[in-house]
């Protein structure tokens, strides 16, 4: 079964709580456990990345549920395509913590290679989803 991956940056709507983020992120897993969608979303505060992966149908309706979703603005599609296997399987969606730094570094990144370089390869890699594996890692060993 071909596996679609989506990754986009958007910026935080005005007066969002921390409360309303929670429960969205626990909204967007539940989603995406039914739809067979794993992913991950990156916030620092200001901004959003979000990488999710799965079937087509599942992620076109979780891209869906994104793009209708007043809790965010100005949404960029950085990639969309396919993937041979799915590269993020850990979570149905896990907001993991970021800083600015490394949030402008995913939104700047070159996303036209989609998969994973090897791992003696992703230290100081240019390719979005190389720093995005990097940002992931040290969150899937401690899971
Ligand atoms: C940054 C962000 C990521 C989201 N991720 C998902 C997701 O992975 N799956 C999903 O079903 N919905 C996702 N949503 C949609 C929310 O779960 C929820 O349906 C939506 O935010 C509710 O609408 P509202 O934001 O207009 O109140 C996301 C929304 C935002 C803002």
């Amino acid at each position: 079964m071909p596996i679609r991956a989506v990754v986009y940056a958007s910026e935080v709507a005005e007066g969002l709580s921390i409360e309303h983020l929670q429960s969205l992120v626990a909204d967007a897993a539940r989603f995406n456990r039914v739809a067979g969608v794993t992913g991950v979303l990156l916030h620092d505060g200001v901004r959003f990345v979000q990488y999710f992966e799965g079937p087509e149908d599942g992620v076109a309706s979780v891209y869906e549920r994104v793009l209708q979703s007043s809790s965010h603005t100005g949404l960029v599609e950085l990639a969309r395509g396919r993937v041979s296997t799915r590269q993020f399987p850990y979570w149905s969606m896990q907001q993991l913590p970021a800083d600015q730094l490394l949030v402008g570094r995913l939104a700047r990144a070159d996303w036209s290679r989609f998969k994973i370089s090897e791992p003696e390869n992703i230290a100081g890699s240019v390719w979005g989803i190389d720093v995005l594996a990097a940002a992931v890692a040290p969150h899937v060993q401690a899971a």
